[in-house]
């Protein structure tokens, strides 16, 4: 890391302006999670019978939910098995450090930041939580923890009469989908912190992007907020993407083409040489 990127982060931890972070599946990578897009991504293999991206649609959902269930169970299986990062461990150091002038952005429904120790509050899981369900017909906007007894799946495995039972709304007993946001369907502000997510954008003095390949909405509008109003702006991933080109157009853009489990710790360890912040 160059003297100019390193004297940047300490100014800015010594200023008062706001922290935000912007992670991607790249982030649990390490952790044994697959990515989207990477050639084992969950977009390029798939499932035996369907296009990958069809299993992450409503309308899927609504023809064949348990076929949706069974691969969504399947992901959390790998998600039960993975352990959080050095990487999640430094966002999480990151919050204790910046304390109300951080906020972490999420597309991952993985869970891992919040196991590393990073608070709900000041986390927004902007595609949902693969941990959480909730009832189909919208009987009440609560998400609701998976049932204990509906386990993870290996590939392909499916739900059991009992299992099925279980994926039920237990105020109203209509079907539960699955508490993620699908291709299908838009962001909104009570399941995804939709707003907010814009606001602290907005008020951003300092973005770190790290590992995703910036293949969606929201994230897109949060970096171009942020290079808008010349926030400083650190894009960290193992390959160019369109976040590295949106950083590197600004004044205050940098490039760490380095995993994300070797960035983060060395930019906690800028940050926690500063005393005053
Ligand atoms: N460290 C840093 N970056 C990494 C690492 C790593 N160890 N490993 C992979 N990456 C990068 C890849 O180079 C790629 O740019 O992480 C990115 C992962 O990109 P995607 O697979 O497209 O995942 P993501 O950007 O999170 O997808 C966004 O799309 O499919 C939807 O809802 C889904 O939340 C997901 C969203």
């Amino acid at each position: 890391m160059g003297k100019d990127l390193k004297d940047k982060l300490k100014n800015f931890a010594r200023s008062n302006e706001n922290f935000t972070v912007l992670t991607g599946a790249g982030v649990s990578a390490e952790s044994g999670i697959p990515t989207f897009r990477g050639a084992e991504g969950y977009w390029t293999i798939g499932s035996r019978e369907y296009q990958p991206q069809e299993m992450a649609t409503y309308s899927m959902f609504t023809q064949n939910p348990y076929e949706v269930w069974k691969w969504y169970l399947y992901r959390k299986n790998i998600c039960e098995k993975a352990d959080p990062n050095s990487g999640h461990v430094a966002v999480a150091e990151m919050e204790k450090l910046f304390k109300n002038r951080f906020t972490l952005i999420t597309q991952n429904v993985d869970g891992l930041h919040i196991r590393a120790g990073n608070t709900t509050e000041r986390t927004f899981q902007i595609h949902g939580n693969i941990f959480f369900m909730r009832c189909v017909n919208e009987c009440t906007s609560k998400i609701f923890p998976l049932p204990e007894h509906l386990c993870g799946k290996e590939k392909d495995e499916d739900l059991t009469e009992e299992e099925k039972c279980l994926v039920r709304c237990p105020y109203c007993g209509s079907l539960t989908r699955p508490h993620v946001l699908w291709f299908d369907e838009t962001y909104n502000e009570t399941h995804y912190s939709y707003q907010s997510t814009l606001e602290v954008a907005g008020k951003t003095g300092l973005l770190l992007i790290v590992g995703t390949s910036g293949a969606t909405n929201l994230p897109n509008q949060v970096a171009t907020a942020v290079h808008h109003h010349k926030g400083i702006i650190i894009d960290i991933n193992v390959e160019h993407n369109p976040c590295t080109q949106l950083a590197l157009s600004g004044e205050k853009g940098y490039f760490i083409q380095q995993p994300s489990s070797t960035a983060l710790p060395s930019i906690l360890e800028i940050f926690k040489t500063c005393e005053n912040r």
